[in-house]
């Protein structure tokens, strides 16, 4: 089996801020609640045109600038997204086409806001069995697309972006475990139930705004911790490391609390765990992609580093991996 490594890291967020004082303005709600209760104090939106390719595409070319590589070089483009440009062609073809990565194959992975690291894992599986040397993982998503800005339980939580990543074979492993779950038994916690093959767009779909995110907040949370803790637990074991071990904890970026009451059951200290949350909102599966990307900007990930990602989402997906710097 061949390692695998990651060799650059992008991101992009669109100018437009929306903050909570903006959204005092459009729905019955208020800095202090979703401060208190989210963490959140702004998020980035997408303007008309900057659809997920597209922020993917930004990110996408920092990434390869870092990464010292060509996009013709890319063996595969796997991109992350809940949000695609449309039902088909695959976002990661329409990236394919903007970086002219004309050698690369493609595809999109739909796991909410796990979907990130179900793209790295993957890619590592691509590079670990010697099909493909040089992949691009994006987690790209516009958010604000599928957002009820009608309803305060959810509108106050999302935001737009996308981070990148190029990854490529290693003498070292750069990979160190995964753990992957699923549980559709789950799926009418969080979901987008109108506009697919189900219930195909109509006007009772926009009358009941049924093609934006219906979302059982407070079940969502309890679920949340549980299993970002046992799938931190289970990459830990497989990693055969302790929580001790790890320098950076890039946890999903949903909700402040989530990640509090995860670092505290890891016994892991707040120091270790990289936080944007505040500045923007859950991004889906662009969240951990940006954050990694803003932790490596930071200088908290230097060489031997090791990165714990840990995320969850609607499906109900998860995923967990240790990552080495290398
Ligand atoms: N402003 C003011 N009041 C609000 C708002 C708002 N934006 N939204 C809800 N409320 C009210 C509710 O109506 C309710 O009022 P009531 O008591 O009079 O009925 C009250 O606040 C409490 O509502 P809860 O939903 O119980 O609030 P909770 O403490 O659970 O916080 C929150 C809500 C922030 C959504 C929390 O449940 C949460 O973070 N859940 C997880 C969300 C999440 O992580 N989602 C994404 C994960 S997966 C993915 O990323 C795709």
């Amino acid at each position: 089996m061949n390692y695998a490594k990651i060799i650059g890291l992008g991101k992009y967020l669109p100018d437009k801020r929306l903050t909570n004082a903006d959204l005092e303005k459009m729905v019955d709600t208020s800095d202090e609640w979703i401060t208190t209760r989210t963490g959140i104090k702004e998020r980035r939106i997408a303007s008309p045109g900057e659809s997920a390719s597209y922020l993917g595409y930004k990110a996408s070319q920092i990434a390869l600038k870092r990464a010292n590589m060509k996009a013709k070089d890319l063996d595969l483009i796997i991109v992350a997204t809940i949000t695609p440009d449309m039902a088909f062609p695959s976002t990661a073809c329409f990236i394919q086409k903007h970086l002219k990565a004309k050698n690369a194959a493609c595809f999109d992975i739909s796991a909410a806001c796990a979907g990130f690291v179900y793209s790295l894992v993957s890619a590592w599986q691509f590079i670990a069995t010697g099909f493909y040397k040089n992949i691009l993982v994006v987690g790209t998503e516009v958010v604000s697309s599928i957002t009820d800005w009608q309803d305060r339980s959810t509108c106050v939580l999302f935001g737009d972006g996308a981070g990148a990543a190029v990854l490529t074979v290693s003498e070292k492993p750069g990979f160190l475990s995964h753990y992957l779950g699923s549980d559709g038994s789950q799926a009418d916690i969080l979901k987008v139930p109108g506009g697919g093959s189900l219930e195909p767009l109509s006007q009772k779909v926009l009358d009941e705004r049924t093609q934006c995110i219906k979302m059982k907040g407070s079940e969502l949370f309890r679920v949340a911790v549980r299993i970002m803790v046992q799938a931190a637990e289970i990459a830990l074991k497989k990693a055969k490391i302790k929580a001790k071990d790890i320098d950076v904890v890039i946890p999903h970026q949903a909700n402040k609390r989530i990640i509090d009451a995860v670092a505290k059951r890891l016994d892991i200290p707040c120091e270790t765990v990289f936080l944007n949350v505040s500045r923007y909102g859950n991004m889906s599966s662009a969240s951990t992609a940006v954050a990694l990307c803003e932790a490596w900007e930071e200088k908290l990930i230097k060489k031997d580093s090791v990165i714990l990602l840990d995320a969850f989402g609607g499906g109900l997906v998860w995923g967990s991996c240790v990552i080495k710097w290398v």
